[in-house]
Formats: structure tokens, sequence, C-alpha cells
């Protein structure tokens, strides 16, 4: 039996030989670039080639894949996020056939695949869908590329390694590659993976000067046009944030706090349950806390299920509850369409009464609470939100004119959330009171405070209601007036 030490170096030397001069040098006519070399020779599981426009990524990754071709059983999967962007043209699927087109390799169009002489196959594919991924559930590879990886979702990255499989006696290495430029819907994960935690994973940092056969200065020209930030992000290579097609761009990275604020004594925090039911989709539960002498929401706890039937999501609020020091001071959900069944289960199992979420105008929601977000309005409690944080960053419009939201990222917690602040924000919020003079009297007062205070808040929601949006009587979000 190889030892893992042996194995490893032959295969490496493998590498070394097949993209140097018998394998990877004969299905791809290019010779790379100093920069690509580097990316070639990595040996290590993960690597990223990531940065500024131009710089040979998708070559590289289209070489890197071809590197074994010769080694009977070899097979490869390169990625891109749509069907559509795989068959653009120019673009890597397009690009093999440049390479490869003429050659020993036979190319299967029905399943975007090629076969080499050796019996190995480098295969094209993509991952649109949320369930997409289940695809590629029956295949293995020794290599599987990701061509613009911040289009991806990190699950789904993820998701591939466990098609990441070696068949016996194929003695070559597992590797998983992407390359890509800064921005887009996977940015926050690729970036924190590869460049702030990168562990054994490899930077391949990608600079326009590293591609010589380009002509720069025409490129450079092009690049003139763009906006600011895509310009440092395809220039440049920096990776900094473009959240211009994000729906909850205003969200800020110190809204996240490790604690409630302490409160005055007599003052108590009231509580709101954001409830997004789903039946295929998850059952997502946003909790929120608030009181009546600030403007700032807390976001305590955000939760999603799969598969929860009525009776185990009002059990699961239940549970929620109990961890507080009071009842829900409301709950709302989803309560038209499908939403209707979960309603009438808690009425008649629990008593919880829920109420209808408001739903009317959700476009215009969700510009308000971008300005809550931006003005560090709504804060996110650390360790119990995470999920809906990450929903948060990632979920982007689906088209320029941002008034529908991508159908294949989540929005669950997103949904709850909104429910949720649209019940609990500061309608009603007041100055804090000057201190009670007479401790004694403190408590009876602090309970009329908040009974009166909580009165005013339900006018003034009604109020708002009333003058904003107009309520939805079906199970849709109304995206716009
Ligand atoms: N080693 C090479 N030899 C010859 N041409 C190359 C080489 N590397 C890249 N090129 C060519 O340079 C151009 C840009 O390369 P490529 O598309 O790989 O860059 P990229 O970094 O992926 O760009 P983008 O950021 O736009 O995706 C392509 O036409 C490609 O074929
Ligand atoms: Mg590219």
């Amino acid at each position: 039996m190889l030892t893992k030490q042996l194995a490893k170096s032959l295969a490496e030397s493998a590498h070394r030989a097949a993209s140097e001069s018998s394998g990877s040098q004969r299905w791809c006519p290019h010779d790379p670039t100093p920069k690509q070399r580097l990316f070639l020779d990595l040996d290590c599981l993960e690597a990223l080639y990531g940065g500024a426009a131009g710089g040979g990524k998708s070559d590289a990754l289209l070489m890197d894949a071809l590197a074994f071709a010769d080694v009977p059983g070899y097979s490869a999967l390169l990625l891109r996020r749509t069907y559509t962007d795989l068959a653009l043209p120019g673009a890597i699927m397009d690009r093999s056939h440049e390479w490869l087109a003429g050659t020993a390799a036979h190319w299967t169009d029905k399943d975007k695949r090629w076969t080499f002489p050796s019996g190995a196959t480098l295969v094209f594919g993509y991952l649109d869908g949320p369930r997409d991924h289940f695809r590629y559930m029956s295949s293995e590879f020794q290599y599987i590329g990701f061509d613009e990886v911040t289009q991806f979702e990190e699950r789904h990255y993820t998701y591939l390694f466990s098609r990441l499989r070696r068949t016996k006696g194929v003695e070559v290495p597992l590797r998983q590659r992407c390359a890509t430029n800064p921005g887009g819907i996977g940015h926050d994960w690729v970036k924190r993976r590869f460049i702030d935690e990168p562990a054994e994973r490899q930077f391949i940092p990608a600079r326009l000067d590293d591609n010589p056969y380009l002509d720069a200065v025409e490129y450079e020209r092009s690049l003139a046009n763009l906006d600011p930030i895509t310009w440092k992000q395809l220039r440049e290579g920096a990776w900094i944030r473009d959240t211009t097609g994000l729906v909850y761009h205003s969200f800020r990275d110190d809204s996240r706090v490790d604690r409630l604020p302490e409160l005055p004594p007599g003052e108590r925090w009231y509580y709101v349950l954001g409830c997004d039911f789903g039946v295929t989709d998850p059952t997502a539960y946003v909790e929120l806390a608030f009181t009546e002498h600030s403007d700032t929401v807390y976001v305590t706890r955000a939760e999603q299920w799969k598969d929860l039937h009525p009776s185990g999501a009002a059990e699961k609020a239940k549970e929620w509850q109990a961890k507080l020091p009071d009842e829900y001071d409301a709950i709302v959900g989803d309560t038209g369409g499908l939403g209707k069944g979960y309603e009438a289960e808690w009425m008649h199992r629990f008593y919880m009464p829920m109420r209808a979420a408001a739903k009317g105008d959700k476009l215009g929601y969700i510009k308000l609470l971008n300005g809550d977000l931006h003005h560090l309005k709504v804060r996110f409690l650390n360790g119990f939100t995470d999920d809906l944080v990450k929903d948060l960053r990632a979920l982007s419009w689906k088209d320029e004119k941002h008034k529908e939201e991508h159908p294949s990222q989540d929005n669950h917690l997103t949904d709850a959330l909104l429910y949720g602040w649209r019940e609990a924000r500061h309608w009603a919020w007041e100055e804090r009171p000057e201190p009670v003079a007479d401790p004694h009297n403190e408590p009876n007062r602090a309970h009329e405070q908040r009974k009166a205070a909580m009165i005013r808040r339900n006018e003034r929601r009604m109020e708002m209601e009333d003058g904003y949006g107009h309520e939805a009587d079906d199970n849709d979000w109304i995206l716009g007036p």
C-alpha cells in the first residue's frame, strides 16, 4: 500500500510532468504566464486565483483542468453559475472548443463533456437553482473548478467537496480551484475563505499586468468607463464590496452587538416575533426586542427550519417564548395562503394569537429598513442572528430596476425580519423621562407609562399603515405600488 507521503509525491511529479510536457501542453495551445504557472503548480486542496480582470484567470482554470487529461479515469468539472454564463462566447466552455476542436478529444454536446483518448473527461456545468447541486449527486471528480466563484453561494461550493473523490487506482491529486474578480453575491464568503482566514488554502492575486497577451492600453480605456468601485475591483483587483446590487445594501458590520444594553430600572424589553412560513421552503423566525424609550430595535434571534409542520412551528415559538422574561407582545406571520393553517393551529392548540403580517408595499418598506440599517437603528445580536446576517449580506436583486429579489437566493429570514420590524419598530418611541424621584412608587409608574406607550404605539402603527401601504390579502408580498 502506498504511504500518504509517497502517493503525494507521485501525484506531484505526475502533475508537473503532465502540465509541463505531455499533459496540458498537448491540449492547451497557450504557454502559462509566470503567475498562471504559480497557480498550476499549487498542490493544495483549495485555491483561488482572484483579482483584476483580464489577468488570465479563466485560461489558468481551463489549463489546470486539462493537466491530467492523459490519465485514464481522471474526471474534471468546470462550473459557471448559470447556463447563460456558461454558454457565453469567449467564456470558458467556448474557449475549450477553441483549444480542443480538431484534436483527438471528443465533444458530447448533450452532456457538455469532452472525452480524451485516455478515457479522462472534462464536463462543463452550472448551479443556478437552489437544488441544482443535487444534479452532481452521483458523480465524482478529481478536479472541480468554479469560474467567477463570487457568483456562487458558499453552500454550493462546499457541497461539491463531497463530489471530490478519487476512484481506486487513479493517482491524481484532488483539487478544488476557483477564479474570480472581487464583487458579486459571494464576495464576502470568498474573501473570508481565501483571504481573511485562508488556513491551508492558497490565494494567488491576479493583476491585469500579469497577462502580456492582452491589449492592456485598449482594455484600460474600456475599464475607465466603470464606476469607481467596479473600477477598483476590476482594474486593481481590490477586494472591496460592491453593495449596489444587494437588497439590504445598507447593512453595516458595526450594527452587530454582543449583548442588549442595560435598561434603567422599571423599563422592560418588548419582544416581537416575525414568522415566514414555508411548506416546501423553510419556515423562518426572527425575534426583535425594543423599548419605548429608544428608536433602536435589537434583533435577538433568527433561525429557519425545513419541513416544520404547523404544530411544530407553534412548539418552536413556545420554546422561544419560554426563554423570555415575558410573553411576546406580538407575533406576526404570513397568515395568507399557506400561513392560514399555521395561524389556525396556533390558536386552537396553544392559544398563541398571531397577527397578519403587514405585506403592502414591500419595496417601500425595504427602503425604510435600509434607512434604519444605515443609521444603526437595527442591531443584531452576535451568535444568535448569524444566518440572518449572512442572508442580508447576500440577497441580491434579480433585475437592474431592483424590483424583484433573486429567486434562487434565500429570503425567508429577511422576510421574517421585515414582518417583525414593521411591527416592532419605533412607531411611538419617546425620549427617556427623567429618573423617578420616589423609588417606592417606581413600579406602578413604570407600569402606567408602559401601558400608555403601548396604546400610543398601536395608534401610531395604524395611522402609519393607513398612510403608507395597503394590506395584501394573498400569500405574496406586494412588491411595488
Ligand atoms: N497564457 C496565455 N497565453 C495566451 N493568451 C492568454 C494566456 N492567458 C490568458 N490569455 C488570453 O488573455 C485573455 C484574458 O484572459 P482570461 O479571460 O483568462 O482572463 P480573466 O482573468 O479570466 O479575465 P476576466 O476577469 O475578464 O474573467 C483571453 O483572451 C485569454 O485567452
Ligand atoms: Mg475570467
